[in-house]
């Protein structure tokens, strides 16, 4: 049994990650250098964010949280990276007091307090990982080096497009990317090309890259869940596009961890309905352009197919009002 509200999307579009940057997409190495290596963000929607990702966890365990039991010593490093950034970026909210391995973590945003015992994992609620991800709104895949690959060993994810712990754990990076119509503008195929980079990140010069979708009345779909989700993307109209469908947007980041080696996936994943497109003329523009373009074979992967011809009508609709508007 799952719950999704849909009462959440970006209010402050100053840190929403508008993911065009031209008025088409095809699929591209688009990896940039992060400038702000610190994960951690507190957006206007943090607390509620958190809070449904927690309820998530805990409705979906086996879906949403996997790890292979070999992980545990990652799993602390990646805690300790993160509640370190906590503290460093906002020591009004992040609080952590060290005695030794005697460790205490306070969030208080959630007034929230835990002391635990660095390297044993029997003095949290959950495995280190899992406990640390729940205090920050993002996404948290963790991607093991060993044989010049990627290998999905623990993940955290609650607001997926076609993606859960449950079914990717284990796989490399080339199968994970298998069903991705993957090629670029000149037909490359990008993803040994990408894998091939990703090797190369080195610890404190994080990448990021921005990964769109549109979704249909839900936060995220998974394959577990898809008796659920896919009658739904036929309910619609281009009369109702503006507010049911939302241009999904992952802001990805990609951390090379010193001490594992392995590679920490973030996926900090916002919302705006098409109708908030308008608050930003330009916005508006590129993404009538984009949808009008998509490649069938994306669409199709995408999952957007169903809705796609609705949601560029109701642009079109839009776009017909606004320039009624400019001319009067
Ligand atoms: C290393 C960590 C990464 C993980 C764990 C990961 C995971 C995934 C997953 C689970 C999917 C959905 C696959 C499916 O449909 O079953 C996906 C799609 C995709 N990935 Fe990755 N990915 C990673 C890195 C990257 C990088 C570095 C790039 C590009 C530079 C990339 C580009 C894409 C693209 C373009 C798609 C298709 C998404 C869409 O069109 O909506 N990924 N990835």
């Amino acid at each position: 049994m799952f719950t999704q509200n849909l009462d959440f999307k970006t209010t402050d579009l100053d840190t929403f990650p508008f993911p065009f940057r031209s008025d088409n997409y095809r699929y591209s190495n688009d990896l940039r250098k992060l400038e702000d290596v610190n994960l951690v963000t507190i957006t206007p929607e943090y607390e509620m964010q958190v809070r449904a990702k927690r309820r998530l966890l805990d409705e979906q365990p086996e879906v949403r949280y996997q790890s292979f039991p070999h992980t545990m010593e990652m799993q602390w490093e990646f805690l300790e990276m993160v509640f370190e950034m906590a503290i460093q970026k906002y020591p009004q909210h992040f609080e952590l007091h060290k005695d030794g391995d005697e460790w205490t973590f306070k969030n208080n945003i959630l007034d929230e307090q835990q002391t635990f015992t660095f390297g044993d994992a029997s003095t949290l609620p959950y495995e280190p990982y899992d406990f640390a991800g729940r205090h920050f709104h993002q996404d948290f895949v963790l991607m093991v080096h060993r044989d010049d690959n990627y290998y999905l060993e623990v993940g955290q994810v609650s607001y997926a497009a076609l993606f859960s712990a449950h079914w990717n754990t284990g796989m490399s990076f080339n199968e994970i990317h298998g069903p991705v119509p993957f090629v670029s503008r000149n037909g490359d195929d990008l993803v040994d090309r990408i894998r091939r980079f990703l090797l190369g990140i080195n610890p404190g010069e994080p990448w990021t890259r921005i990964n769109w979708n549109l979704m249909a009345d839900r936060w995220d779909v998974n394959y577990e869940t898809m008796d659920v989700w896919e009658p739904q993307r036929k309910l619609v109209t281009a009369e109702n596009a503006g507010k049911l469908v939302r241009l999904r947007v992952e802001e990805q980041k990609f951390y090379r961890m010193p001490r594992s080696n392995a590679i920490l996936f973030v996926l900090n994943t916002q919302f705006l309905p098409l109708e908030d497109l308008k608050l930003r003329q330009e916005w508006f523009d590129l993404t009538y352009s984009v949808l009008q373009d998509i490649p069938e074979p994306m669409a199709e992967y995408k999952g957007i197919a169903p809705f796609l011809p609705q949601s560029v009508e109701f642009l079109r609709r839009e776009d017909e009002k606004l320039k009624a508007q400019g001319g009067a």
